[in-house]
């Protein structure tokens, strides 16, 4: 009889809260690496600044940093990374006490004539991005022009940053720079910046599991009755038929191969 199908609902219930990204990502609140300056691509003896927060945040915490997988002996709620070498590349991750450890942040030391930096490379529509083409040791840069996928966008005589308020996803794109340094033409390394318009879309994912949840239990309770109403009358026509046959024995050898219809 349908008793095991009609338990089926409040389980897929118990597991949809349990396992909604929705309920997951309100329970785990998480640290969260800040750059100042912004700029995760930097050159040899440049200066960097790591700050650990959260959203909730309070500076005085004592967090726990995590470089390239192994836990530094500083606790300070700022990291600073002066006159930087190779070896400060890599991923920088923290901690705050109560809090599920940070994103990883991928810091890459470098030398080169001129680098492009990035206030950041994977963003969300409406943000603004911040270019700079930087040179080495802050050296003048003239005819300075930057690339997006190999279309310049921007020529100045002497060096300026680009500043693009309200990104949109026609925005993303492998970006450079090209200017004099000491007289000879030199060229960045290629960034690729990312917009996405991801807001939009987990509000509407979340928007869709409003619905499908209820519609799903629905869906459920109806399959329910659909199989006790048919069970019934399955159980009420094999009755019927077996009587039938029992009273056809004698008068029709062969049984029908269908049950009359209904
Ligand atoms: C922190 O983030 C979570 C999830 O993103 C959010 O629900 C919560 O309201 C935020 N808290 C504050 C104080 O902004
Ligand atoms: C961290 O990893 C990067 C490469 O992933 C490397 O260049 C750097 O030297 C490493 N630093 C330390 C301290 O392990
Ligand atoms: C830019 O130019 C390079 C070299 O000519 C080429 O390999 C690359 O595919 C081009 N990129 C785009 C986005 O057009
Ligand atoms: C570009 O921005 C950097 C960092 O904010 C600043 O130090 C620099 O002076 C700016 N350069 C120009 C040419 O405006
Ligand atoms: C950003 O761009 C979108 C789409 O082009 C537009 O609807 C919105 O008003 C803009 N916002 C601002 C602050 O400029
Ligand atoms: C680090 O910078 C170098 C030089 O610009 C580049 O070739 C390399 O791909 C970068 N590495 C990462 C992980 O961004």
């Amino acid at each position: 009889m349908p008793t095991i199908p009609m338990g089926v609902p409040a389980l897929l219930w118990i597991a949809l809260l349990l396992f909604s990204p929705d309920g997951m990502s309100a329970v785990i609140w998480k640290s969260k690496v800040f750059l100042n300056p912004p700029w995760r691509e930097i050159f040899r003896g440049d200066t960097v600044s790591l700050t650990c927060g959260t959203n909730s945040s309070s500076e005085d915490e004592s967090p726990v940093w995590i470089h390239n997988g192994t836990r530094l002996a500083e606790s300070n709620p700022r990291l600073d990374i002066v006159n930087a070498d190779r070896q400060n590349s890599g991923e920088y991750q923290c901690r705050i006490k109560g809090y599920a450890v940070s994103e990883p942040v991928y810091l890459n030391v470098t030398s080169d004539w001129l680098l492009l930096q990035a206030s950041a490379e994977v963003m969300l529509e409406g943000e603004s991005l911040f270019l700079r083409c930087h040179s080495w040791r802050n050296l003048n840069v003239f005819k300075v022009i930057y690339y997006k996928d190999n279309t310049s966008l921007k020529y100045w005589y002497e060096n300026h940053n680009i500043s693009i308020t309200n990104v949109t996803e026609e925005d993303s794109g492998i970006y450079y720079c090209e200017g004099r340094v000491q007289k000879l033409p030199r060229t960045s390394n290629k960034l690729r910046i990312t917009v996405k318009k991801e807001y939009i879309y987990t509000q509407s994912k979340y928007f869709w599991l409003q619905f499908l949840i209820p519609l799903l239990v629905v869906i459920l309770f109806a399959v329910d009755t659909a199989l006790l109403i048919s069970t019934q009358k399955q159980f009420t026509l094999l009755l019927k038929m077996k009587r039938t046959r029992k009273r056809n024995r004698f008068t029709d050898p062969q049984p029908k191969p269908d049950p009359p219809g209904n």
